[in-house]
């Protein structure tokens, strides 16, 4: 569960309310299995004091997405969380927009993950579903791949969206194949993430603005338990219809 649309909603007023340290606690005894936040370099959701704390109270595993710079790698480093997934950044995008350029900067990627395991720290590469970016995530050391799931679920015609499904199905079989653990994230949501659980290749969904947009009508413990529901249960069939 991403928690960074809570903290939006904070800046929004520049106070204290809501929480996102209180929502990952909520997400947490709702069924959740994991607290992600996405520490930007200009501080526009997440604050440190948050990775911090949340550092201290998060219960299950603590996923700190960042850019990989110098001063993320040190705050990594500093707080410790059960991983870092390094993903692009850029000042002006909504939201993280296109996957990390692995394959065409092995040397600059290969070095920060290189930094967060000598802290200790086990690194995600967050990439679009390309098979070279999947062989130079496993070529540079990462543990795990996050595939970017943007342009399906954001595909506009069912054509489309198959096909896109198709290339994510070939970019987890390819990281599974060369040792990888295998997650999935960006734009799923209580109706496209079902094909994708349909698969079983996916150890773990990172999941944000569905669930905070559905939390705000039907309070966020029904949200993240319904999602929950949702990862952990195959409908059977289903596979068949997108084959
Ligand atoms: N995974 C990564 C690497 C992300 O940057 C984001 C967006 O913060 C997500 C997953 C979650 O995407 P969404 O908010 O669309 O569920």
């Amino acid at each position: 569960m991403n928690v960074d649309h809570v903290a939006t909603i904070r800046q929004a007023r520049g106070g204290v309310e809501p929480d996102p340290v209180w929502a990952a606690a909520l997400a947490e005894l709702a069924g959740a299995e994991g607290i992600i936040v996405h520490l930007r370099e200009d501080r526009r959701h997440v604050q440190d004091r948050d990775v911090r704390l949340l550092r201290q109270t998060v219960q299950t595993k603590l996923n700190l997405e960042m850019a990989a710079t110098d001063e993320m790698i040190g705050v990594a480093a500093e707080v410790k969380p059960d991983l870092s997934t390094l993903v692009p950044e850029k000042r002006q995008e909504l939201t993280t927009e296109g996957g990390l350029e692995v394959a065409g900067n092995p040397s600059g990627i290969g070095s920060a993950v290189e930094r967060l395991h000598a802290a200790g720290i086990k690194v995600s590469l967050f990439i679009d579903p390309e098979p070279d970016q999947v062989r130079a995530s496993r070529e540079i050391g990462a543990d795990v791949i996050e595939i970017h799931t943007g342009r399906y679920a954001d595909a506009a015609g069912q054509g489309d969206r198959r096909a896109e499904f198709k290339r994510l199905e070939a970019a987890f079989e390819l990281g599974l194949d060369l040792g990888l653990s295998v997650s999935a994230g960006h734009g799923l949501n209580y109706v496209n993430v079902q094909p994708v659980v349909a698969l079983g290749l996916v150890s773990e969904f990172s999941i944000g603005h569905a669930i905070i947009s559905r939390a705000v009508l039907v309070g966020l413990e029904r949200a993240v338990a319904e999602m929950v529901v949702l990862v952990k249960t195959p409908v059977p069939g289903l596979l068949e219809e997108w084959r």
